[in-house]
Formats: structure tokens, sequence, C-alpha cells
């Protein structure tokens, strides 16, 4: 099975946690692009959803489901999204799109997070991939270099700008052996908005496709 198969499949699966009439939390990337294609199959059932994105805004709007504003919900019954790396603990590191900090006020608005990824997405430890920082940008290189000096290699993603208007720093090389004092540490730097780790409000519900299935971890 290829990767995409395996996306489509878990993005799939995340529709057995829908209930009528809910407001659906709805992530970002490739693997909830297949979760909103299946969500138009039932968009009759549910009242709507709130986007963590303004491209999952435009294809939920594009499907013909309602998309509603997280101030005038109040708190959501279900969460969906993907990730970038997930633990068996369901620790996740997030960001590789860029919507780290809408997705992580969604997730903590959210009753239920059900997390979608594929087997390759699997790691013992979170940080093979590289950490993503949401900053602003006049604190851009002040932030690097307090990243410098906690061991990590911070990388500007050049000419992009967040949903909100903020920059990017992808860090490599950071040790996560405890995700959530880094996160926490993390958010004490001025000028950073959010980081990708989701320790602290980590999923509920893990869902991982592989070659044989889906596998569940809560
Ligand atoms: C978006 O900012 C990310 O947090 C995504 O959830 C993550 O990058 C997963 O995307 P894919 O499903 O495209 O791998």
């Amino acid at each position: 099975m290829d990767q995409e198969t395996k996306k489509h499949t878990v993005a799939k699966a995340a529709l057995n946690f829908i209930e009528d009439g809910m407001i659906i939390g709805v992530g970002t990337g490739t693997t909830v692009d297949f979760f909103i294609e299946e969500l138009e199959n039932v968009k009759s059932r549910i009242e709507g959803a709130v986007a963590s994105s303004e491209s999952t805004n435009k294809k939920l709007k594009q499907k013909g489901i309602p998309v509603l504003e997280l101030n005038s919900t109040g708190d959501l019954e279900l969460y969906v999204d993907g990730a970038d790396e997930a633990t068996k603990h369901l620790h996740l590191l997030k960001g590789g799109g860029g919507a780290l900090t809408r997705e992580k006020i969604i997730a903590q608005a959210s009753r239920r997070f059900v997390c979608v990824v594929d087997d390759t997405k699997l790691v013992d430890r979170l940080g093979r991939f590289p950490l993503p920082l949401e900053v602003i940008p006049m604190a851009r290189s002040a932030v690097a270099r307090e990243i410098v000096k906690i061991g990590g290699t911070p990388e500007w993603r050049s000419n992009y700008q967040t949903d909100n208007g903020n920059a990017i720093l992808d860090v490599h090389h950071l040790q996560i052996s405890d995700p959530s004092s880094l996160e926490t540490l993390l958010n004490q730097i001025p000028g950073v908005v959010t980081n990708g780790i989701f320790a602290k409000r980590p999923a509920d519900v893990l869902l991982v496709a592989t070659e044989s299935g889906v596998d569940s971890y809560t």
C-alpha cells in the first residue's frame, strides 16, 4: 500500500468518531485533505466545521461544508488533524504546513483530538523532523540566537508567511527527550507565538495506517 492510500485509509477511519449534529475542528495537510473529501459524504449529519487554516477553510467551503468561527462555537466535541511525527505516548510534532498556531488553539478547545497519520510518521522520540516555531517577524533573529543557545539549528522558512502574518523557524538537531518541558521552555522565549510540540495537549486518539490496517492508540 503506498503512502497516499494509507493517508486516505486513516482519514476515512476518523469518520467513525463523528456523531450527528457535531461541529468538527478540521486540521491542515495532505492527510486531512482526504478527511475533507470523506466529510463531504456525511456533511448532512454535521452542523459545520472550524478550520485550522485558510487553506482548509477554502477546501471545506468548496465541498459545501459550513465553516464556523471558533469565537462563536464554544468548545468543540471533536478535532481531526494530521501530524509530522507522533509517538505511542500520543505526543506530536506538527507545523510542517505552517498552521501550528491555529491547530494548537483548536486542539486545546476540543474535547477529543483524533490524530491521523501513516506509519512513516510514527517515531520512538520526536525530533527527526525539524521543529517549526511560529515567530513574530521582528523577533526572528533574536529567537534564532536563543535557539542556538539551547543546541538547536534554526532555519528560516524564507518567502513564507503564516496565516497570522508571522514567520516560521524550522529547528534542526534538538534533543526532544522531554517533549512537555521543551514545549514550555520554547513558549517562554519572547517572540515565539507557538512551537510545534503537542505534548501539553496531546492527541486523545492516535490512528496509524499500516500495511495491514489502522492501529489505534489511546
Ligand atoms: C500543518 O501545519 C501540520 O501540522 C500538519 O498537520 C502536518 O504537516 C501533517 O501534514 P501531512 O498530512 O500533509 O503530512
